[in-house]
């Protein structure tokens, strides 16, 4: 079989070597790919959005399987496009995909179907939402409707952070379009849990937990960024909590995108918050998160071509999803100066015994040389027994790796090892 993922990054570095368990695989083009990922598949230099381009390429080339994973080609049609063309595909349309794509729909559908999530008014107009932040509850999460490279979103503390980020968005225009309507949201507390589950409409099969580690400093300071490190499973999401949030929340959002008519099918990403109100959801993402996707799909006993095709085939009800009993931690290693500014073009130098466990992401390939061009540049993934096992094997890996201007966590896993250990 010939098969085809689009994007570029460590999550799509993650699913190309998990699916490069299943021997039916002959082939896998990688579109845009990277440095790193050339590795294990034949990069081609196609943009994750160039949709035409994409779907020549997969014409032209006799593509048997496309995975489309990043969240700005489905909401952009993506699977809509290689459909069209009998293209059998991963992910949902952009019908479907709209669950991220527009924070004003979620927060409307979960509204509509009584889906646990946060209080929320939305606003077109700037006056009017500043005039609600002068008696809003402080502190409040402001979040702009569109795609926003996971930057669209400003916990304010206070009144005069609530409204800068406000004016940013849809005066200043930092998101672009994407913040021409905002959310202003109930700020709410509680350990955070990732959940990605394949669903196929018909039913949804969650995979194994994880937890982020969203800001770029150790203890959860500093900014933002799309992810410094995972562990998985996360230790606060027990039994109880992941049976209530199927009958809550699983179910009835499948439910609810199908009488909407917009049955979702590929990876469904459940951002949630274990307030002392229950579990409600903080965001819907249309596909597998990222670095979550590095700390599951090593955890994942089942074949993932099987599963995505029993995806796209409606048939999950009768396919087994297997995790490993174990535990894993991914440490990103990123550029110094990322989310903001920083140099690229530095050789990486990795000892060949490593490679396993590794996902690029900004690396590029020069001369035969992989050299720094990103953000992120590379995730660390181990597998153990324990939790605190895993943590110090990929640490121990991280300190086998050089750059020029590295910089990573040295802290990921350390809350879910005191969470276990109470
Ligand atoms: P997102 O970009 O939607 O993943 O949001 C980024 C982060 O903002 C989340 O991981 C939460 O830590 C935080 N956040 C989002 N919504 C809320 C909320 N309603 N209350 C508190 N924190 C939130
Ligand atoms: N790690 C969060 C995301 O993929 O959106």
């Amino acid at each position: 079989m010939k098969i085809l993922v689009v994007g570029g990054g460590g999550r799509e570095h993650a699913i190309i070597k998990k699916l490069k368990e299943n021997k039916n695989i002959q082939e896998i083009y990688a579109l845009p790919g990277n440095g790193g990922i050339a590795l294990d598949a034949v990069c081609i230099p196609i943009g994750a959005c160039e949709i035409d381009k994409i779907v020549e390429f997969a014409v032209k080339e006799k593509i048997d399987y496309a995975i489309v994973a990043p969240d700005d080609p489905l909401v952009l049609g993506c699977v809509d496009a290689l459909e069209t063309t009998g293209i059998p595909c991963f992910g949902p349309r952009a019908a479907a995909a709209v669950i991220e794509g527009s924070k004003v729909f979620s927060k409307n559908l979960m509204k509509k179907y009584n889906i646990p999530t946060a209080e929320y008014e939305v606003f077109d107009n700037i006056n009017e939402a500043l005039k609600y932040l002068d008696s809003a509850p402080i502190p409040t999460v402001i979040k702009a409707d569109g795609l926003a490279l996971g930057k669209g979103v400003t916990v304010a503390l206070t009144r005069d952070e609530a409204k800068k980020a406000v004016k940013e968005a849809m005066q200043e225009k930092k998101f672009g379009e994407s913040g021409n309507r905002i959310v202003i949201e109930e700020y709410l507390e509680g350990p955070e849990v990732s959940v990605l589950s394949f669903t196929d409409g018909k039913c949804i099969k969650p995979m194994v937990s994880s937890m982020d580690h969203k800001r770029s400093g150790d203890n959860d300071t500093g900014l933002n960024t799309g992810g410094m490190g995972t562990i998985s499973p996360n230790p606060y999401y027990t039994a109880d909590i992941a049976k209530e949030c199927m009958e809550k929340i699983f179910i009835p959002t499948v439910n609810a995108m199908n009488k909407e008519g917009r049955t979702f099918k590929g990876c469904l990403y459940f951002g949630l918050m274990l307030t002392k109100d229950g579990p409600k959801v903080i965001e819907y993402n249309c596909r597998f998160g990222d670095p979550e996707t590095q700390v599951v799909l090593p955890l994942l006993e089942s074949d993932l071509l099987t599963l995505m095709m029993a995806v796209t085939n409606q048939t999950l009800s009768e396919t087994e999803v297997k995790f490993k009993n174990e535990n894993a931690c991914c440490v990103i290693m990123a550029s110094k100066g990322y989310p903001v500014s920083y140099k690229k073009g530095f050789e990486i130098t990795v000892p060949d015994d490593i490679m396993d466990s590794l996902f690029f992401a900004g690396a590029v390939e020069k001369n035969g040389r992989l050299l720094t061009n990103g953000g992120r540049v590379l995730g660390v993934t181990s597998v153990a027994k324990t939790l605190k096992c895993a943590i110090q094997k990929s640490y121990e890996k991280v300190n086998k790796i050089s750059f020029e201007n590295a910089y990573f966590r040295n802290d990921i896993g350390q809350k879910a090892l005191k969470a276990s250990e109470v």
